[in-house]
């Protein structure tokens, strides 16, 4: 059993204690001033794309309730924010397989808090993982080529996503997450990269997204590469209080416009289910289905959505673009979907 705690000083001045005790009980501290660090307030301490990094283990526990603050404001700052820069992640995981983090607080990340990338096994609770609102590229968990994850019993608020979910991603339950401020739990961005890999079997349920930009996200860049098929996702008993986009499909997407006008994409989306969604919307707009002329969404299914919106511009409303599916329940905004048949 590892455990691991944490005292970070201030953002150059740091110093990191990792503590971790083998099944026999012995402690063994490591110093990272052994390793090379300098707290002299002038040198960079990074040389890897996280400050803490696991790779190539079985068998990892990562509790303690400890917390992890990279004081990130500073890389925040517009003067100091460069989009093409890659940030330290505060913690990630490579290759590590059946493992679980129980515990851990993680604040002010410089970019993601949470990186995984090829873990199998892997189960994620009661953490909490907290930046600011405006903060740019902080997604609290950011997860691709990975299988049989559990996220559950955990608050996330960021200026990103609070869940990314990522190329090659299979069989994922997450559940009782608060999400907010943030994206939303989201699919993608895919399908810039050839390499990609299809995602399939991914289940949202009992979860809050307060306050947040979008809720329930599906993200594809308009011209894209990747030919992919994300299928088999179940969104179920979700709140959304304020949200901007609650469900939102949106197959153009472009963050930083103008991108590249290059055809439609080619991300095939398909057996999606969205049930039980309830709440306000900040847009009028409070389902947004805009899916790929080339690959039109398929089978997309609505069931018992009430989702409300008080503005002067009138009563939430449904968009639908190359998309078939249906729809049946109770259903606010009305559907704009057609009959399965179609
Ligand atoms: C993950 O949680 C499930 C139950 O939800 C449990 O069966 C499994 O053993 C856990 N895996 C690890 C690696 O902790
Ligand atoms: C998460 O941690 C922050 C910082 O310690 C704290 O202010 C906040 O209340 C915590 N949120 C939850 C839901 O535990
Ligand atoms: C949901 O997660 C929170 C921690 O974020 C926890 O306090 C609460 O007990 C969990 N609820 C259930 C039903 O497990
Ligand atoms: C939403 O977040 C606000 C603070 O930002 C909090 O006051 C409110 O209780 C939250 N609502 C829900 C339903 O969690
Ligand atoms: C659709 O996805 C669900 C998981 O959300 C899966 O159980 C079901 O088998 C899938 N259906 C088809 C026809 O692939
Ligand atoms: C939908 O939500 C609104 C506002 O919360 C509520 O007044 C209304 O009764 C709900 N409609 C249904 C059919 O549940
Ligand atoms: C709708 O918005 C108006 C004006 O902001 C506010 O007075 C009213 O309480 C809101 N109604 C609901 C149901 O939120």
């Amino acid at each position: 059993m590892a455990c691991i705690s944490y005292v970070f000083k201030n953002l150059c001045m740091f110093l990191l204690v990792v503590a971790v005790a083998s099944r026999s009980g012995t402690w063994k501290i490591f110093d990272v001033r052994k390793y090379g660090a300098k707290g002299d307030g002038k040198t960079d301490n990074v040389n890897q794309d996280a400050w803490i990094n696991f790779q190539y283990i079985d068998n990892l526990i990562v509790t303690g309730h400890g917390t992890v603050d990279s004081q990130g404001s500073h890389s925040w700052s517009s003067t100091n924010f460069d989009m093409n820069r890659r940030l330290p992640a505060n913690m990630a995981f490579d290759f590590v397989r059946k493992s679980r983090i129980n515990g851990l607080i993680s604040l002010n990340s410089k970019s993601e808090h949470l990186n995984f990338f090829c873990v199998y096994h892997f189960n994620i609770s009661h953490v909490n993982l907290t930046a600011p609102r405006n903060s740019p590229n902080t997604d609290g968990i950011k997860i691709g080529m990975s299988s049989n994850v559990k996220i559950r019993d955990s608050h996330i608020g960021s200026g990103d996503d609070c869940i990314a979910i990522l190329s090659g991603n299979t069989n994922f339950d997450i559940h009782n997450i608060t999400c907010g401020p943030g994206h939303g739990i989201s699919l993608g961005s895919l399908g810039k990269h050839k390499e990609e890999k299809n995602v399939e079997d991914i289940t949202v349920r009992d979860t809050v997204f307060n306050g947040t930009s979008d809720g329930i996200r599906f993200k594809t860049w308009e011209s894209s590469v990747a030919e992919i098929t994300v299928s088999g996702f179940l969104y179920e008993n979700i709140k959304m209080v304020d949200v901007r986009h609650p469900i939102n499909i949106d197959q153009k997407y472009c963050p930083y416009p103008p991108c590249p006008k290059l055809g439609d994409s080619h991300v095939q989306i398909r057996n999606v289910t969205v049930k039980n969604i309830w709440g306000t919307s900040r847009n009028k707009v409070a389902v947004n289905l805009q899916c790929s002329k080339s690959f039109p969404c398929k089978d997309i299914q609505l069931i018992d959505i009430n989702l409300t919106h008080n503005g002067s511009d009138g009563p939430a409303t449904a968009l639908c673009e190359n998309v078939k599916g249906s729809a049946r329940g109770k259903m606010f905004p009305p559907s704009c979907l057609n009959s399965a048949c179609r």
